[in-house]
């Protein structure tokens, strides 16, 4: 049986927690590939809004299996906050999450490296999330990670000392203004850690080898979105780890002739957190009015989204590098009520018109080229049947179809579970 990917196509915030969710009935097992809690997954049911930042999006199905995978990054004190808020849905944990040995864990001296590194670059910050994401990664690479599998260890603590002291060293080289008291954030952390360790730690990879074989469906959840993958997304302005479909891989141990469906979720529109290009970013009463209507404040930080028009050059670029096989189109209804509807079909790039991502997509080198169409008026979130959608957003649904060639299969209208159309 393959395994199926589910991947957000543009910077993150597509709206895959609410997908993961919807999905999650035709699957037996959810497992989280890459990130950590920089990621914000936001679902809402039953009149409940709920954020995840590590623990997958199928923790909330009675018949899921939940994975956090190898390529995770875990940070045992937003864990635990989690699990802790958790607890009202009356979920048997220990059976229905199951988490990687060889996944890293963000030590608290990684989030102080990031807040250090960051502060050193100034007016060139990535705009990380600050939860310590890139230092452990960097640690990972440079193999000297800790491993959840290192807490099962006698020697655990001393590998923890090793590692704490040199990131100290290393925060003190970068020589700025960080303040913190390490033994108060030690006590949460150790503290944290005894909830971890009550958890069931499996060898991921060969657990969901077996699940294959024994023909159990698995969806692969994805975090942050194509544009913000290390190789792939607008470097430096990306996060630590692969995003795109091959982080799968890599990420749970599956092998690549094992993929099946690749579902890619994209905005009807674009957004961004933190810095880095944008190529269709608006500065204008369109942007605020996406940002206003769409809620567009970041889900882990609450930082206010950077909102744009649809980009079909960087979009077309992820359907390519992912192998997308079907669509999703999340927040449809944010433009209800714009009288014409902008899409980027190619840029000016130094004069030349291209429809190809550029090595480059920084302002000063690429100017977006729109094709405008007809916006519609009417109110989408209580639509539930493909039939009742306006003839204007099936004219752009058509359009994009066509550009990508990729067909949408869904078209959300709203966050809640019951607002999601399916085509
Ligand atoms: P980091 O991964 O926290 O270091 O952040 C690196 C960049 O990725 C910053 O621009 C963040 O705003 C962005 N980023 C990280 N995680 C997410 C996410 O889940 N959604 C959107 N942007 C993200």
């Amino acid at each position: 049986m393959a395994v199926d990917l589910l991947l957000g196509l543009q910077w993150g915030d597509e709206g895959k927690g609410k997908i993961v969710d919807v999905l999650t009935k035709n699957y037996d097992i959810i497992a989280r590939f890459q990130g950590g809690p920089n990621a914000g997954h936001t679902l809402e049911f039953d009149g409940i809004k709920h954020v995840l930042h590590t623990i997958p999006s199928g923790i909330f199905h009675k018949n899921a299996m939940n994975i956090v995978g190898n390529g995770v990054v875990i940070d045992p004190v937003i864990f635990k906050k989690e699990l802790d808020a958790l607890d009202q849905f009356d979920i048997d944990i220990k059976s229905k999450l199951f988490i990687s040995r060889k996944a890293h864990l963000i030590l608290p001296t990684h989030r102080l490296l990031d807040a250090a590194s960051e502060t050193a670059k100034g007016k060139a910050k990535i705009g990380s999330t600050l939860k310590g994401i890139g230092p452990t990664y960097m640690d990972k690479t440079g193999r000297n990670g800790m491993r959840i599998g290192d807490l099962e260890l006698d020697t655990w603590k001393e590998k923890y000392r090793t590692l704490a002291n040199k990131h100290e060293a290393m925060i003190g080289f970068y020589n700025v203004d960080i303040q913190y008291d390490l033994e108060e954030l030690e006590t949460e952390f150790f503290d944290s850690l005894k909830t971890l360790k009550a958890l069931t730690f499996i060898d991921s990879e060969e657990y969901l080898y077996q699940a294959q074989k024994a023909g159990k469906k698995i969806l692969a959840e994805g975090a942050q979105g194509s544009l913000l993958d290390i190789d792939f997304g607008t470097y430096p302005f990306v996060t630590s780890s692969n995003t795109t479909a091959a982080g799968a891989c890599t990420g749970l141990g599956v092998a690549p002739n094992q993929i099946g469906d690749v579902k890619g979720i994209f905005k009807a529109y674009t957004t961004r957190v933190g810095s880095g290009p944008f190529p269709t970013e608006l500065f204008d009463t369109d942007g605020e009015t996406m940002g206003r209507v769409g809620n567009e404040f970041g889900a882990t930080t609450g930082r206010p989204r950077r909102c744009g028009w649809l980009d079909l050059v960087a979009l077309k670029y992820a359907v390519q590098i992912n192998g997308v096989t079907e669509l999703m189109m999340m927040k449809g209804d944010v433009l209800s009520g714009f009288k014409k509807i902008k899409v980027c079909t190619a840029y000016n790039y130094k004069g030349e018109t291209i429809s190809h991502l550029p090595y480059n997509i920084e302002a000063e080198n690429v100017t977006p080229i729109y094709t405008e169409m007809k916006g519609w008026a009417q109110d989408l979130t209580k639509m539930n049947k493909a039939e009742e959608l306006p003839q204007a957003l099936n004219t752009y649904i058509d359009f994009l179809e066509k550009e990508l060639e990729v067909p949408i299969k869904i078209v959300s209208v709203g966050p809640d579970r019951t607002q999601t159309i399916h085509r």
